[in-house]
């Protein structure tokens, strides 16, 4: 394998902009380009396990042992907490509806903002996987430090909607804190989804990205696909579900930029 697994976080505090729709299909898409793939469900509403797996599976695993929140719990090197999706280079870590009481159990924990990235050591350290994306619930808080300490970059899905860049310059306030504790972590890009090409606001919204500066905005741009919605409540990405659907060519084409710009950050 060509260089070492590079971690992807997607975040954003604001709910409902797409981390998981951008994960799910950006990871699906990473791995038909050949690239291994782990996702990682760091959110207790399990919708990155939903989107691979039925709801009779997904509460089985959150129900079970193997599940991120034990992992955590226990302190547990992730490595047997991995199950395989039914594609080929697209493995998952499920989470666990308890994944709600997670702050509290990371409180009185050594080193409490490490312990997902001590989880993921080995998995990085035997190179079977290119990339490694984890979902994060739309929260600011501990948990979502870990996963930011966990990853070399994050990545912002940010909804083209009035209310899409609100409090985004809080997130980028706690990205800033991260990076003292996390100093290598990189903001590889943010990606517009949701983008309703009869409205303006897109436009609007690309304007404002545009005065924060250092800030890349991925050339890609994911427009609003109701394919997606039937997609995921089928627990398929939208490749499979339509593979001429628009969102899985602008998913595909959002996994190039990503891989590109990896790349060329390394
Ligand atoms: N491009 C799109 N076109 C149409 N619907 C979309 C698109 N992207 C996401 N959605 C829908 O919008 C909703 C929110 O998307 P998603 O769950 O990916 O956001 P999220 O940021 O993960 O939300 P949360 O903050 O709750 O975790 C979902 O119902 C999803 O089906
Ligand atoms: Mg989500």
């Amino acid at each position: 394998m060509a260089g070492r697994t590079k971690t992807i976080a997607f975040a954003n505090n604001k709910g409902g902009s797409g981390k998981t729709t951008t994960c799910a299909n950006t990871g699906y898409s990473l791995s038909t380009l050949g690239k291994r793939v782990l996702l990682v469900d760091g959110d207790m509403q399990l919708n990155l396990s939903l989107s691979f797996f039925s709801e009779e599976r997904v509460l089985e695993f959150a129900a079970g042992e193997k599940n991120l929140y034990n992992a955590i719990r226990g302190e547990k090197d992730l490595t047997d907490y991995v199950v395989h999706t039914s594609y080929e280079n697209l493995d998952l870590i499920p989470s666990s509806t308890l994944m709600s009481g997670i702050e509290y159990e990371l409180f009185t924990k050594w080193q409490r903002e490490m312990i997902l990235s001590r989880g993921l050591e080995k998995i990085k350290e035997s190179g079977g996987y290119d990339y490694i994306l984890i979902d994060s619930p739309p929260t600011l808080g501990g948990w979502v430090m870990n996963i930011l300490c966990a990853s070399d970059y994050v990545i912002l899905p940010v909804e083209a909607s009035p209310w899409g860049l609100f409090g985004v310059a809080n997130l980028f306030e706690f990205l800033e804190n991260v990076k003292r504790i996390a100093p290598s972590l990189e903001l590889l890009g943010v990606v517009i989804t949701k983008l309703d090409a009869r409205k303006n606001y897109g436009k609007q919204t690309m304007e404002v990205l545009k005065d924060f500066e250092q800030v890349t905005v991925f050339d890609t741009v994911i427009r609003v696909d109701s394919e997606i919605e039937w997609a995921q409540d089928n627990s398929r990405p939208v490749m499979v579900h339509k593979r001429s659907a628009r969102s899985a060519g602008e998913f595909l084409e959002l996994a190039k930029e990503v891989d590109k710009n990896v790349r060329r950050s390394r």
